[in-house]
């Protein structure tokens, strides 16, 4: 599942060429083992830059599975930090994750979610509803 599902919700590709990944497959990544985490609406698996990060692992872990903007900006990175995100970067959150969508995006993920929630418990209860009255009328026969 996951981001090829989510993109089947007609918001396009993503324009990095990097695939889309949800909020909440971010937040599994955040263990001693894997560290993903969110800057400016990309998302980076910083795993292999634990030891060598200069600010020390503690502050990456404590961020790890998070949108990390913010503390990101606060540290006030350097140039140098910033051309670094690029080795690490792995993707994009989903536009359905995002913040600062417009609302012409978040309306079509409104209905995709709608759709894929409701519209499979319709059916299967409009099944189960046919099979049932199917049966009682074969009884009755
Ligand atoms: C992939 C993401 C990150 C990269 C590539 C990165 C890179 C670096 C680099 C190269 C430095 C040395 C100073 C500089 O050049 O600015 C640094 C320092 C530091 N970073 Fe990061 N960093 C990342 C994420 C974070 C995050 C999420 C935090 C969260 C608080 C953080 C906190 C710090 C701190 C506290 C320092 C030490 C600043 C100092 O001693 O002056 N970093 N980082």
């Amino acid at each position: 599942m996951g981001s090829e599902q989510l993109s089947a919700v007609g918001v396009g590709a993503a324009p990095e060429g990097g695939p889309f990944f949800t909020l909440a497959e971010v937040a599994k990544r955040s263990s001693s083992r894997e560290a993903w985490l969110v800057i400016h609406g990309r998302v980076y698996d910083v795993g292999r830059f634990l030891e060598e990060h200069p600010g020390g692992e503690e502050v990456l872990l404590e961020q790890a599975g998070k949108d990390a903007t913010e503390s990101f900006e606060d540290v006030g990175h350097s140039t140098d930090a910033r051309e670094m995100l690029k080795e690490y970067f792995i993707g994009e959150v989903h536009p359905c994750d995002r913040k600062n969508e417009g609302s012409k995006v978040r309306s079509k993920c409104f209905v995709s979610s709608f759709w894929s929630t409701w519209l499979i418990s319709i059916f299967g209860a409009l099944v189960i509803g046919l099979m049932y009255r199917y049966y009682m009328l074969d009884g009755k026969s």
